[in-house]
């Protein structure tokens, strides 16, 4: 079966958070330990409403059910979802900053499958075509090799304490990807 990408919404929100609850579950186990994907799933993994109301959040879709999500921002929040305290949702200047690629989750079941690619050439596009240079995001382990075969390069490892007590370990990964920098664009990202 094939599939299909466009923007989220914000009514897809509910089938999004249980998407990600299989992703993470089923896809993170070799990475890290149950407990440490709980504690993700309360706090860092999730949803991104600010990604939704820019229109730069995406679902992947087959047979009418979702079965991948990620998006871009340009927005400073480098991760984290709604619940995630740590956020700065101020916008990016395109002209110094690097978009952030953001929040990609694919069910186990459609893993290996192409659908994180074709979500993140989008983002990819879009981030170019609003004049970003550079994008960074904060990699989960087993998104590292993900990235990587994208031309993501990782920068050492950072741990988070996620909860109280619990601690996962993320790769912050930039790549260059050259701007189309579009006449009279002044290099603030609004929001249109
Ligand atoms: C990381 C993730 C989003 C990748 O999604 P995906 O749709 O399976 O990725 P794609 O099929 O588009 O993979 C494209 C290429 O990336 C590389 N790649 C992807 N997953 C890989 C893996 N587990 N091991 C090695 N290489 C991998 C391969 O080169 C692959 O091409 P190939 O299948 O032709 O060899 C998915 O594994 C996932 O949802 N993981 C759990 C949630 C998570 O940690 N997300 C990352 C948040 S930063």
């Amino acid at each position: 079966m094939d599939f299909s990408v466009r923007r989220a919404g914000l009514e897809d929100r509910p089938a999004l958070e249980r998407l990600i609850g299989e992703s993470a579950r089923g896809l993170s186990l070799g990475d890290y330990t149950g407990e440490q994907v709980e504690a993700a799933l309360r706090s860092v993994f999730g949803v991104d409403t600010d990604l939704i109301h820019d229109g730069t959040y995406f679902v992947a879709e087959a047979g009418g059910e979702p079965v991948g999500c990620g998006g871009w921002s340009k927005r400073r929040t480098l991760f984290g979802g709604d619940r995630y305290g740590a956020r700065d949702s101020g916008y990016l200047d395109s002209r110094t900053d690097a978009a952030k690629i953001r929040a990609f989750f694919v069910r186990p079941d459609w893993a290996r499958r192409g659908v994180a690619a074709a979500i993140l050439e989008t983002c990819e596009r879009e981030a170019r075509a609003e004049g970003f240079r550079s994008l960074e995001l904060m990699a989960t382990l087993p998104g590292v090799p993900f990235y990587a075969a994208r031309g993501y390069e990782g920068i050492g490892r950072v741990s988070y304490e996620i909860s109280d007590g619990v601690t996962i370990e993320f790769v912050p990964m930039r790549k260059e990807v050259g701007g189309i920098q579009r006449a009279g664009d002044s290099g603030q990202n609004h929001p249109r």
